[in-house]
């Protein structure tokens, strides 16, 4: 059983999960580490990841264990599919959905982000570090295309209560996937934001648009262009708004 033991609170720090990159070797497994505010938090392809001070929940997780650093596609998944499973299940919010593989939408706009990487020394990966990002307080975005909690819920909620029941979701789920539970994959694809929607997918080398079918058991994406099928995995495509 993973136990909620190792957990550091920054009041600000650069990133969360740049401060696992650099301290992973005298970390405990499984320790979550979190932040009131980041000065360069990071988001995918490079992005920057922007919070106000105290209002969200922006923190990282370091898994060395060699299970689940092996099921590094299905993390990336199930972190997703925990965080939606918490709004609806708990705060009972309605219209939550993934954006595969793991972006967290409420009501068509994203209230959280999840950015997965790796530590790999002589090509073998030693720790895998989750970095999730949720809006919770935060009632003014630079982006149109955000929203929070508070925003949905038209209240603010409890952001250390909210945190545990993440914590807790997390590494409770994280002990299913050791024990080969894929009840994961069935949330992804019940609660799907691009079924049927188009994207643009890299196929042999070109960008073409293409209309999304389902999640794959391997964790890839099913799309069918011009009535052929392809399955695609997350660096092969880019989303079409
Ligand atoms: C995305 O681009 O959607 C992923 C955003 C991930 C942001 C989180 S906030 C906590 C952790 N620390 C970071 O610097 N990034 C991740």
């Amino acid at each position: 059983m993973i136990k909620l033991l190792n957990t550091i609170d920054f009041d600000s720090i650069d990133s969360t999960s740049t401060y696992i990159k650099n301290n992973y070797k005298t970390l405990k497994d499984f320790t979550f580490v979190s932040a009131s505010y980041q000065e360069s938090g990071r988001g995918r392809m490079g992005r920057c990841w922007e919070s106000s001070k105290g209002e969200n929940l922006l923190f990282s997780l370091l898994l060395k264990d060699e299970e689940l650093i092996n099921k590094y596609s299905c993390v990336s998944i199930l972190s997703g599919t925990v965080i939606l499973s918490v709004l609806k299940n708990i705060y009972r919010i309605d219209n939550v959905k993934i954006k595969w593989p793991n972006d967290v939408y409420i009501n068509d706009k994203k209230a959280c982000g999840i950015l997965l990487e790796g530590v790999s020394v002589s090509k073998k990966i030693e720790c895998v570090i989750v970095g999730i990002g949720i809006n919770v307080n935060q009632k003014e975005f630079l982006n149109s295309n955000a929203t929070s909690i508070s925003l949905e819920l038209k209240k603010d909620i409890d952001l250390n209560k909210f945190k545990l029941e993440i914590y807790e979701n997390l590494l409770q789920e994280l002990e299913k996937l050791k024990n080969n539970n894929s009840d994961y994959l069935s949330i992804i694809r019940e609660n799907n934001y691009l079924k049927e929607k188009e994207v643009y997918a890299n196929i042999n080398g070109e960008r073409v648009l293409s209309k999304v079918i389902d999640i794959n058991s391997d964790n890839s994406i099913k799309i069918i262009r011009e009535g052929k099928e392809y399955n695609l995995y997350s660096d092969e495509i880019t989303f079409h708004n």
